[in-house]
């Protein structure tokens, strides 16, 4: 299939097969490498991702005038639209742009009930407390099995829907040991990005007992989860897990096969971003109260800043200081963390609008953290950029460029979303 007549064609890859006409790439936002640096092996014996050496990312790319071609569900040619080979089938853009699917690294999905109330007394000045949690909890627990898988398919529809092609999926909202393997069980059949994070916090019925919840969720639990899922994720934070706490669970991830990451530093400063880059974690996420030292550890690490714009929406938070981060040279993934305490969204444009106004990142930046960042936080090659041979994951927009995800913030721009190369939402007429 050829897909010609795009207005602009955001690749992110450095190296587009027709060489002329590339508008980027846009200099060195992405900052520890588009290609290659999210090698799926890691450093030896720690699963630390490996830090790309040499030259810096091209980050952001994009092409003018340009065409694509897909072939058995991957990109097989991009350049410029006058020199595209012949193909069987013909989409015209008609100008518009065409982006990667994109590309969210946080989601917590598997869950019960809803929180609307507790939004509307945040708004009316109730801080937001992780303690919300536990209403979610006991909802997903008395909800059955058809109706949690449901709730999960409809928002995954919802993602599909606005243009996310890859998506995480975390566990926490079960906290036993059967409510979590079922968490983990009915996310594996919508994604392969499937998490266990049964240290989301400390149930109600462990109380008085943190240090056995810590032992049940990396013993039996994580023993049920392990095998429906790819990462283990620890809520490290002041009234969730302390270090020592969230780095047993972790090595015990480890050990089970999973691959860490680190839900760290949102609600204030702590030891959440040092835990995660010490144990080599794909991703640190949040990061919205990071010192000096944290900052470093990040630049000097593979471990990618997840921010979650999302969260400060709607929690009345700050927003974490994306530029302090970029300058330094971390990368950065924005993701939604769809759940239904602290962002209730599954729309990655609105995510990238917050990024761009409240958080400073320019319109590349914020499209590259949502589409090559994010598969970084996953330590996926396959997706987030448009390279040749990647996955044929693609989105079109009802705009003539990239920029209009934020300068048209929450207007439907989403045209069509192609899987694997199949037209999976919208249409390309
Ligand atoms: O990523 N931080 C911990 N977990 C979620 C919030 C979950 C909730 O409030 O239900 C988050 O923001
Ligand atoms: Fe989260």
């Amino acid at each position: 299939m050829l897909i010609t007549n795009i207005g602009e064609l955001v690749t992110n890859a450095p190296q587009p097969s027709g060489s002329a006409g590339a508008i980027g790439p846009a200099g060195a936002i992405g900052p520890a490498g588009a290609t290659g640096a999210a090698g799926a092996t890691g450093a030896a014996g720690t699963g630390q991702p490996a830090r790309s050496s040499g030259a810096e990312s091209a980050g952001f790319a994009a092409l003018s005038a340009a065409a694509l071609v897909i072939d058995d569900g991957r990109v097989a040619w991009t350049g410029q639209a006058a020199e595209a080979p012949a193909a069987d089938e013909l989409v015209d853009a008609a100008g518009r742009v065409v982006l990667p699917g994109f590309v969210d690294s946080h989601a917590h999905l598997v869950f019960a009930g809803e929180r609307g109330a507790e939004f509307a007394a945040r708004m009316a000045g109730v801080p937001y407390s992780a303690g919300g949690i536990r209403s979610t909890v006991s909802a997903t627990r008395a909800a059955g099995d058809a109706e949690l898988g449901g709730n999960l398919r409809d928002l995954a529809a919802e993602m599909l829907a606005q243009g996310i092609t890859t998506f995480e999926c975390k566990s926490g909202y079960g906290l036993t040991v059967a409510d979590e393997a079922r968490s983990v069980a009915l996310a594996a059949q919508v994604t392969p990005e499937v998490t266990y994070l049964g240290a989301h916090v400390v149930p109600p019925e462990f109380e008085s007992d943190p240090a056995g919840y810590v032992d049940l969720a990396r013993g039996p639990m994580l023993d049920a989860c392990a095998p429906h899922a790819r990462w283990v994720d620890v809520f490290c934070e002041r009234g969730a897990f302390d270090a020592d706490q969230a780095r047993a669970i972790l090595a015990a991830g480890r050990a089970a096969g999973l691959q860490p990451r680190v839900h760290a530093n949102q609600l204030g400063h702590g030891p959440g971003v040092q835990v995660a880059v010490e144990e080599g974690a794909a991703s640190a996420d949040h990061c919205t109260y990071v010192s000096d030292a944290d900052v470093d550890a990040l630049a000097a690490s593979g471990t990618v800043a997840t921010l979650l714009p999302g969260v400060e929406f709607s929690t009345r938070q700050p927003y974490p200081d994306a530029r302090r981060l970029l300058e330094a040279g971390v990368s950065i993934a924005i993701a939604t963390d769809c759940n239904p305490g602290s962002s209730f969204t599954t729309s990655m444009p609105f995510c990238i609008a917050l990024a761009v106004r409240d958080m400073r990142m320019t319109t590349r930046e914020a499209v590259w953290a949502a589409t090559a960042g994010g598969a970084r936080a996953l330590l996926r090659e396959d997706v987030g950029h448009l390279g040749v041979g990647a996955r044929a994951d693609l989105v079109m927009l009802n705009a003539p460029s990239h920029a209009y995800l934020a300068y048209r913030p929450g207007v439907p721009l989403v045209a069509a979303v192609w899987r694997r190369g199949r037209l999976v939402a919208g249409s390309a007429g």
